[in-house]
């Protein structure tokens, strides 16, 4: 993910300082050559030794007192490719974006053109008090990607947003926003359905299907990279990705609902959720009991057809791109698929496959276009299909 790359890594005095320890780690196993810069608050958390250990190069703390030169901020600023500044404390986020220069870190940052990429981790009151917010928001407009901080447990024992995310998504986020800057997708929407849809019965039992969403998130992903502005249509929530606008939906009938008005100002879009065919006629007030009767009989519906709806609804220039969960005769079924939905690109997947398909980390599919060419990709991990999808898609004219 990162290899070759110079990597610098900025620790300030945040109760997550820990956490910057796995975050090295983890940028040295993926082959990134890291450094590190400390403040003199960080240190009072976690030591320089650690991180000089677990970067294998000596840890910038002082800039009169150096390791390496008398211009330490100048040559680092030059050696970086990307700065993380994980975890970010109010006060750094506040000198950094009022261009205060009044240490070693904030000296480099200030004399780095690397990609910038900032993770606050702090308590809620200080996180929306409003000089903090409005720093944040100038760091955006100054081209910093901004890690949004969790909600979940804080040092001070209660449950609120300001927790430092995992060092494994803000290195997943980084790649994303690092990838996109080249890609083929800038100022394109791409919309895109995830997840299987719930059905509701009564106030506590649904109908759904075995769908995990993981497909429909690497497609996001994969037109993030691009540069996409991607609009992420799903019913399971797995994860925030940098670029990615997420609208949680249950039924097929929500799902229709926002696909058709996302759809108006999109230039793409991608129907990888598996949308439930038929739903119970009317989802009962009351919870159903047990009968006498061992038998229970359900009355259901069609669902509105997303696909097709999108696919008649397209305007000029506008793409669509099916899935098509198949068990037998794939590539027919597929095509005439492809002809019924009015869709330019059919994905088709062998669902009956137990390595590959739903829930599975991994996919093997054909691609089916108009001009009946199709492209057989070998079973590999869900992200890599998903890129070679999304490639693909971009060749549709
Ligand atoms: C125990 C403790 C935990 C702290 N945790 C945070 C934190 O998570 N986020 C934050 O913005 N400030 C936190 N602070 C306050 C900063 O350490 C303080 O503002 C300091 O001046 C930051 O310096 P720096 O930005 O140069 O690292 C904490 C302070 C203490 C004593």
């Amino acid at each position: 993910m990162f290899t070759n790359k110079n990597v610098l890594v900025i620790v300030t005095g945040s109760i997550a300082a820990y956490k910057a320890t796995t975050l090295v780690r983890l940028l040295v196993k993926n082959d990134a050559q890291v450094r590190v810069g400390m403040t003199k608050s960080a240190q009072e958390f976690i030591t320089s030794r650690t991180l000089a250990i677990l970067s294998g190069h000596e840890v910038l703390t002082d800039l009169f007192n150096a390791p390496e030169s008398a211009v330490v901020h100048m040559d680092w600023a030059k050696w970086a490719d990307i700065i993380l500044v994980v975890p970010a404390t109010a006060n750094i986020i506040g000198k950094i974006a009022n261009g205060i220069a009044d240490d070693a870190v904030t000296a480099t940052i200030m004399a780095s053109a690397a990609d910038k990429v900032i993770a606050p981790a702090m308590n809620d009151h200080m996180l929306n008090n409003l000089a903090v917010s409005r720093n944040i928001k100038q760091l955006q407009t100054d081209g910093w990607l901004v890690i949004e901080p969790e909600t979940g447990f804080l040092a001070e024992g209660y449950d609120a947003k300001g927790r430092l995310p995992e060092p494994e998504t803000i290195l997943s986020q980084t790649d994303v926003r690092l990838r996109s800057r080249s890609g083929k997708l800038q100022g394109k929407k791409v919309v895109i359905t995830a997840g299987g849809t719930r059905e509701a019965i009564d106030p506590v039992r649904y109908l759904t299907n075995r769908s995990s969403g993981k497909m429909g998130y690497a497609l996001a992903r994969a037109a993030a990279e691009h540069g996409a502005h991607v609009t992420l249509i799903t019913t399971i929530n797995r994860e925030t990705i940098f670029g990615v606008h997420q609208i949680m939906v249950k039924s097929a009938q929500e799902m229709y609902d926002v696909s058709m008005s996302e759809f108006e100002d999109a230039d793409y879009f991608i129907a990888a959720a598996a949308v439930a065919d038929f739903k119970p006629t009317a989802e009962l007030v009351h919870k159903i009991k047990k009968q006498a009767d061992s038998t229970l009989t359900l009355n259901l519906v069609q669902n509105p057809d997303i696909l097709k709806a999108i696919g008649q609804s397209k305007k000029a220039g506008q793409r669509v791109v099916g899935f098509a969960a198949e068990t037998q005769h794939i590539i027919q079924s597929g095509q005439e698929k492809l002809v019924s939905k009015s869709a330019d690109m059919l994905v088709a997947n062998d669902v009956s496959r137990q390595d590959a398909g739903f829930s599975s980390d991994n996919n093997a599919v054909t691609i089916l276009t108009r001009d009946e060419r199709a492209q057989t990709l070998a079973k590999a991990s869900k992200i890599a299909i998903a890129r070679e999808i999304i490639e693909r898609m971009i060749t549709l004219n």
